[in-house]
């Protein structure tokens, strides 16, 4: 079937849906999410959104830019720094005014917390700068969100994949969506689109990410011949569930609790010794990864504590119900009384999709590629640098989402409609047929879980170009597998095995491009640690990476990163 509609934005997530209620009654504007909207990983945010409002302590617009640009280790483009943290309170206000139920002070005005890497002055202290809503601040602003779209009438389509994007003599055509509930193929003839898709935690074995964050939005792109930036930077979150990588919250931290080594040290001192367990997040990941390989985990496994049994069970009550009953369930741990075993889980992806600071699609040159757009994790607009500070996610989701959405609603009559191609997703037909058809292949879920283990062994929080060498050669031998593998469910309703396997495809190309881009950045700033090469060269390496594929070879090649206030020095707190 064909859909017509002049935007169509591919995420429900508060990226999209900031979007879509900024450009509906503009033109006629379509939404399409792979998961029931509600269900978008944004949802899973838990510790806040930050602006510096200055409520609970003085803070100010500049000091969180200057957070953003260290905690990035300044690989921050510093324009978009700026935008975001000038635009922070104003977003909040928003949002409250959109029903936000935020928690707060005593006087009425709305609460904030501590979180890593947010100093007051510069980098003397930690600061209160987290709007939050205990420690469901993501599921409060979706749901705040999804409301208005609804009362907005905006038309989604709810459990539908994209699986190709077209274009048409450079511009953007549509896109070719699977609809899970019937197995059919459906062309979305437009004049733009806005990638919001999310992030791709699950290349790895342990993450914080959603099933459905395999990158769809990112890789597509990719596949098409486009760039993607920053992609050796991956964050992983310190605070994991031990094993399972459910995330525990950093505001467990910015509300005092502590982490502490098997010989019960609170290690963080020694590592970061003016803010400690609030540094920023790959430095305490760092951390945690060799209190363990040095043998000081718990019982000297691989793990530590995250210790909040000082903090009492009414403010874990108030203030952190969700992850303590997360810890109750999954650990049988009364976090009020035992320590939490946790560890690094991947949790967020600096790079994706170029863009500028209005959502446009940047190519190979830094030129827009006409009708396409990208907002929120999916896209890389140079803003989180080397390692993204806590809590500016949310706030990038928003601001970034609603500017994407401005520009589209100006440019639309600008724009002209390009024809429909014949028969567009005669090829994405092709490619399910093909895993369809009964073969010796190998099965999907074994290839799958043997990326994420090389991707978890060879590419996580340190790296050397021995084990990224075996990174590659893995992604590569499991390429050539995968165009020989099979699903076993061949029928069309609700077949999550076929999706699995064209996700797959997905994460085997992020794969690649993190790897390559790994390797060439012989450097080690912010979240992209390389034993090999410890010391950040900014005479080389003061620049973003591109990555992109052509006649079936991956280039890599940079582009500068703009500094207007502060100039790059050591980081350290
Ligand atoms: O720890 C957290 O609550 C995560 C927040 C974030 O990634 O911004």
């Amino acid at each position: 079937m064909v859909f017509k509609h002049d935007i169509v934005i591919v995420g429900a997530g508060l990226a999209g849906l900031r979007a879509a209620l900024e450009v509906t009654g503009e033109g006629d504007v379509a939404l399409i999410s792979k998961v029931y909207p509600t269900r978008s990983h944004s949802g899973a945010a838990q510790g806040g959104i930050a602006a510096a409002l200055g409520n609970e302590e003085p803070d100010s617009w500049e000091w969180h830019m200057y957070d953003t640009v260290k905690g990035g280790d300044y690989l921050t483009d510093q324009n978009v720094a700026e935008i975001l943290a000038r635009d922070a309170p104003r977003a909040v206000y928003e949002l409250e005014h959109m029903g936000v139920p935020f928690n707060r002070m005593a006087d009425g005005k709305i609460a904030q917390r501590a979180f890593g890497g947010h100093t007051r002055n510069f980098g003397e202290a930690a600061v209160k700068r987290a709007c939050y809503a205990a420690d469901r601040s993501g599921r409060v602003i979706m749901d705040a969100l999804y409301f208005e779209a609804v009362r907005k009438g905006i038309r989604i389509y709810s459990e539908f994949q994209m699986l190709d994007l077209v274009f048409r003599d450079g511009q953007t055509a549509g896109l070719v969506a699977y609809e899970t509930a019937t197995g059919e193929l459906h062309f979305f003839h437009c004049r733009m689109i806005l990638l919001a898709t999310g992030g791709y935690g699950k290349v790895f074995k342990t993450t914080s990410n959603a099933f459905a964050s395999t990158g769809d939005g990112v890789y597509l792109p990719y596949r098409a011949g486009l760039p993607l930036e920053d992609m050796e930077f991956v964050q992983f979150h310190p605070t994991g569930i031990h094993r399972l990588g459910v995330l525990i919250s950093e505001a467990a931290r910015g509300e005092g609790g502590i982490l502490r080594n098997g010989e019960g040290e609170r290690f963080m001192e020694r590592y970061a010794p003016t803010i400690k367990d609030l540094a920023p997040r790959d430095m305490v990941s760092r951390a945690i990864a060799l209190e363990i390989r040095e043998g000081r985990g718990i019982g000297g496994q691989d793990y530590v504590h995250l210790d909040l049994t000082h903090l009492g069970e009414k403010k874990l009550q108030e203030r952190l119900s969700d992850i303590s009953s997360f810890v109750r369930i999954y650990l049988g741990v009364d976090p009020s009384r035992e320590p939490v075993p946790i560890a690094p889980t991947c949790h967020y992806m600096m790079g994706g999709i170029p863009t500028s600071t209005e959502g446009e699609v940047l190519d190979v040159e830094g030129k827009c590629v006409p009708g396409l757009y990208a907002a929120g994790e999916c896209s890389c607009l140079s803003l989180h640098g080397a390692n993204r500070l806590g809590c500016n996610s949310l706030l990038d989701l928003v601001v970034f989402g609603r500017r994407a959405g401005q520009k589209m609603a100006g440019e639309l009559v600008r724009l002209p409609w390009q024809d429909a191609p014949q028969r567009p997703e005669e090829e994405t037909a092709r490619r399910i047929s093909r895993l369809k058809e009964k073969g010796e292949g190998e099965k999907i879920g074994v290839l799958r879980g043997e990326l994420q283990e090389a991707m978890t062994l060879h590419c996580s929080v340190f790296r050397t170009e021995e084990s990224l060498k075996k990174a590659l050669a893995r992604i590569e031998e499991l390429q050539d597998r995968y165009s020989r593998a099979r699903v076993d469910n061949t029928g069309s309703r609700f077949n999550t095995d076929l999706l699995d396997g064209l996700e797959l495809e997905c994460l085997l190309g992020l794969a690649e491009a993190m790897v390559h881009a790994a390797l060439a950045r012989r450097e080690s700033r912010g979240a992209h640690s390389r034993e090999d090469y410890r010391e950040r060269d900014d005479d080389q390496f003061l620049r973003h990476s591109l990555v992109w594929r052509r006649n079936g070879r991956v280039q890599v090649d940079y582009k500068p990163v703009t500094i207007t206030r502060f100039q790059p020095k050591a980081r350290t707190y």
